[in-house]
């Protein structure tokens, strides 16, 4: 008798159904005129990511006896991303908010806090936030204009039994990231976290360090310590930074983000205490390495209508 495999979730066709589902839910918001965040093809990686651990996130948590999960986001942005490529110039994806939004009512959250330092960005987010109220329902969510730091203290006042937190931290660079913030989020127990390592940026301005004082303070404040001076490269820059983390979390993986190839942009290094969490890792690994630029153009093409043949585009996919 033939055995059912363990494990059938296809990435490439859920990656795709995913793309399109969340491409067409913000169709209605697309020409909005108000501030987009950069993007780039390899930025919807972590978005997809982001949208398929929410959803583990929340069912793993309601199995349990937590009275409140928060989505956090940090460096929330616009809610909508646009692209530098010229043939993708037109294109928006939802931004992290969103996503996690959308999530909602299925897998919704309790609570959402949405931050970010400027102003433009957090004006624009809650108004898309309103925008799309139809598909993710009365959501109770925050969004502030705030700094990390004070991202960071805010987060410290929910701490209590009952509390879980997805933190998901996706700075524009790592001069904001200091190490003692990132600290105080990591001795959470109960909180999940995200972040964006920007690793080849990171390795390119360590070069910078040895003319450079204030480059090489930054360095001090986001490892913590000098450690990094002794990092060869990205890969060891991004372990340095994944042992610190496992000081704090049972488990911390990292899944690399390729542009193309061999040529890594950065990694998502993802540090939970809850063995669910870190069974969620494999399938996202999977994710990411299928989510190619080529994936996002054949779901463009769905969207915009010049793909008539969308049998071909949708195979079986799960979970939704
Ligand atoms: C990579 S973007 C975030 C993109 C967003 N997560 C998304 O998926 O659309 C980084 C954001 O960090 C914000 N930012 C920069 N420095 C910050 C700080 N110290 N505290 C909070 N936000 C900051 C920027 O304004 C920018 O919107």
């Amino acid at each position: 008798m033939s055995k059912k495999p363990k494990n059938t979730f296809d990435p490439y066709n859920w990656s795709k159904k995913r793309i399109n589902t969340l491409m067409d839910k913000i169709s209605s918001i697309k020409n909005d005129g108000l501030s987009l965040s950069p993007g780039q093809i390899w930025s919807l990686k972590k978005l997809l990511f982001l949208d398929y651990y929410a959803r583990a996130f929340v069912t793993i948590i309601r199995k349990n006896d937590f009275q409140n999960w928060y989505y956090v986001d940090t460096h929330a942005g616009t809610g909508m991303i646009g692209f530098e490529e010229t043939d993708l110039i037109k294109e928006r994806f939802p931004g992290s908010p969103l996503v996690a939004a959308f999530r909602s009512p299925e897998f919704s959250f309790t609570h959402y806090f949405f931050s970010d330092i400027e102003d433009k960005s957090i004006h624009s987010l809650k108004e898309r936030l309103q925008s799309v109220k139809p598909l993710t329902g009365a959501i109770d969510y925050t969004a502030q204009v705030m700094d990390f730091k004070k991202t960071v203290e805010f987060i410290e006042t929910k701490k209590k039994f009952g509390n879980a937190f997805l933190i998901f931290v996706d700075p524009t660079g790592y001069s904001e990231i200091k190490w003692d913030l990132m600290k105080k989020l990591l001795a959470i127990n109960t909180a999940d976290i995200v972040f964006t390592f920007m690793t080849y940026s990171i390795a390119l301005n360590k070069e910078n360090t040895m003319e450079n004082l204030a480059t090489e303070q930054s360095f001090n404040e986001f490892f913590g310590n000098q450690d990094w001076k002794k990092c060869e490269d990205g890969n060891a820059l991004v372990e340095l930074y994944r042992l610190q983390m496992s000081q704090f979390k049972k488990y911390v993986e990292v899944i690399p983000v390729f542009q193309t190839g061999e040529r890594k942009l950065y990694d998502l290094i993802i540090a939970t205490n809850s063995k669910g969490g870190s069974n969620v890792m494999e399938d996202t690994r999977r994710i990411m390495e299928v989510t190619t630029t080529e994936l996002f153009r054949d779901a463009l093409k769905v969207i915009t209508g010049k793909t008539t043949d969308l049998t071909q585009f949708f195979g079986n996919s799960n979970p939704s």
